[in-house]
């Protein structure tokens, strides 16, 4: 990487976009697009839908689909949802959508669940009817999306998840004793939102592990953390505000940070919900029972955070490239100190602090939760693979995996967790990066072993039809 150019994109990244996420708490809502006083009132509630749903972390701003979605058994693509006749939803009724939406049954196949429709399931009609009237709306794209889902055997036979269905359709369930706002909440969050999808651990079937419900679960390379209200490893210590301003800014000062999947979930959707949305989701999260695992977050000691050099350093790239230069000076030079490391490989966007370079849009990270959990995993996986930004205008992390040793990424990790989060040691090893870099690689069993099961299950099957008709044979001519 070279650090002056670096440097030169960061303060043009600076200056070009300075309304990206504005900060603090009780901010009003985003404006809406989509959303025009020439549309009829069903048509504007259903762009609110269509926000409150997050169609466009999967569907595209544009909804012409293509992105896609990362699964055990191969890359699912998204459609187009534009009412293009052709490529997109143009020949759907009502009726249809809801099927697709409720069911995930489009008209001539069954959909995978890579369309959320284990949450949608529960969407109310007239929220469908509203997102129906909208996606009228939109501009048709007559274009296929690049990219076909095209999965092994057997999960090319799309009939088979109506087995899936059975099982883990509906993802979730209603809770009892919830006031009208956490009942808001809960609908947000499970049907709308569809929350768990990233953040509840799935079974051996890959449907939710409902005991586990928001209790944290793996994604690739990224961790969606406890947010049940667990003190230790949850979000017990956050305040309802704290949630929904994190929801709305992607941030939480010294706190959180909203990156990968959920810089994406705050860009496209939750930054616009409004006020009273995002409050009854929050009230929500606190009314979940609270679950223990054994990933543990330390709580904030704001003591032992780093104290900003001075104004004109933390805040002036300028004035800190001497830092830099000599670190990279020794780092050429063979020098293994995680201080160096740090300054040499992150220091030119987190700054020589940690407290990043605000008006240049890098993240500050002293004090984040996902430097301060117990397992260095979530940490180490984004020095290993980089954050791409959430939207195509955010800056981007570079991963280190080429560049750094495991030794090194180790060091960084260390450094960073003890200077920046405040932990009293932290004792991440290069054999601790070689597992982390292979994790999430293996697929569940039932998933790798499917083509070999579903032959197996063919062949008992075939047996056990002989068996019964030698078994009707032999007693036909006992008679
Ligand atoms: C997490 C990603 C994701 C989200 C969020 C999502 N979709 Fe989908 N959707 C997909 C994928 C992937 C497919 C294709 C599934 C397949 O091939 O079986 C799909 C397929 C569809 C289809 C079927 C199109 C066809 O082939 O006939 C419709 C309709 C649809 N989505 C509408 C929506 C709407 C409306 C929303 C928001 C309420 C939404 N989707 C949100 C991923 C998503
Ligand atoms: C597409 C996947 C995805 C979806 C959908 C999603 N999240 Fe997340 N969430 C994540 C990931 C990944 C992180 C970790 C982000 C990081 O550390 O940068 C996270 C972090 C969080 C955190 C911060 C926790 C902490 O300890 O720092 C909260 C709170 C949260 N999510 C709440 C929600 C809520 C509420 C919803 C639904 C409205 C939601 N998330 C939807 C993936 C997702
Ligand atoms: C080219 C600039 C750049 C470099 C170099 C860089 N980062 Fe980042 N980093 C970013 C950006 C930008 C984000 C926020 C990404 C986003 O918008 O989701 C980020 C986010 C983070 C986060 C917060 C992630 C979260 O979501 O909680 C951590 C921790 C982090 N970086 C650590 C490091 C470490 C350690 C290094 C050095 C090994 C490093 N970064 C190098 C730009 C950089």
């Amino acid at each position: 990487m070279k650090p002056l150019s670096v440097m030169l994109s960061m303060l043009a990244i600076g200056i070009t976009s300075s309304t990206v996420m504005a900060e603090g708490a009780n901010l009003p809502n985003a404006s809406l697009p989509n959303v025009s006083p020439a549309n009829s009132e069903l048509v504007n509630r259903g762009a609110y839908i269509a926000r409150a749903a997050d169609c466009m972390a999967c569907h595209g701003e544009s909804y012409t689909g293509g992105t896609a979605i990362e699964t055990p058994m191969g890359d699912i693509y998204s459609t187009n949802i534009t009412p293009s006749k052709r490529y997109g939803i143009g020949n759907y009724t009502e009726a249809d959508l809801k099927n697709a939406l409720q069911k995930g049954r489009a008209p001539s196949h069954m959909l995978y669940p890579a369309m959320p429709y284990p949450s949608y399931s529960g969407m109310k009609e007239e929220d469908i009817s509203a997102l129906f009237a909208y996606l009228q709306t939109v501009p048709a794209v007559d274009e296929a999306p690049k990219q076909k889902t095209d999965l092994p055997f057997p999960f090319n036979i799309r009939s088979l998840m109506i087995g899936w269905n059975f099982l883990n359709v509906p993802s979730t369930e209603k809770r009892d004793g919830l006031n009208e706002t956490q009942k808001r909440g809960e609908y947000l969050v499970n049907n709308l939102e569809h929350c768990g999808t990233c953040h509840t651990p799935r079974n051996s079937t890959m449907g939710f592990n409902k005991k586990m419900y928001l209790s944290g679960a793996q994604l690739g390379h990224w961790h969606a953390p406890n947010i049940t209200p667990d003190e230790s490893s949850g979000i017990g210590s956050w305040s309802e505000q704290d949630i929904v301003t994190y929801l709305r800014t992607g941030e939480l000062d010294q706190r959180a940070y909203a990156g990968g999947p959920m810089g994406e979930a705050v860009a496209h959707s939750t930054r616009y919900l409004k006020n009273e949305d995002l409050s009854a989701i929050a009230s929500y999260l606190k009314a979940v029972p609270a679950i223990q695992t054994d990933d543990k977050v330390s709580a904030v000691d704001v003591s032992r955070l780093p104290t900003p050099i001075n104004e004109s350093i933390t805040h002036d790239l300028l004035a800190q490239k001497d830092y830099l230069a000599q670190a990279k000076t020794e780092v050429s030079n063979g020098s293994n100190s995680p201080e160096a490391l740090y300054l040499a490989a992150c220091g030119s966007c987190h700054g020589v602090d940690g407290y990043g370079q605000p008006d240049a849009r890098y993240a500050p990270i002293v004090g984040l939760s996902s430097i301060r959990r117990e397992k260095p995993d979530a940490l180490v996986n984004m020095i290993l693979h980089g954050v791409e930004g959430a939207t195509d205008t955010s800056p981007i992390m570079p991963g280190f995996s080429e560049e750094l040793n495991s030794e090194q990424i180790a060091g960084i990790a260390n450094y960073v967790r003890v200077n920046f989060a405040g932990l009293a040691n932290s004792k991440v090893s290069a054999a601790d990066v070689d597992r982390i870099a292979t994790t999430g690689v293996e697929k569940p069993f039932l998933i790798k072993y499917a083509g070999l099961l579903a032959i197996i299950g063919i062949i008992v099957a075939i047996l056990v039809i002989i068996f019964i008709i030698r078994a009707i044979l032999r007693s036909k001519r006992r008679r």
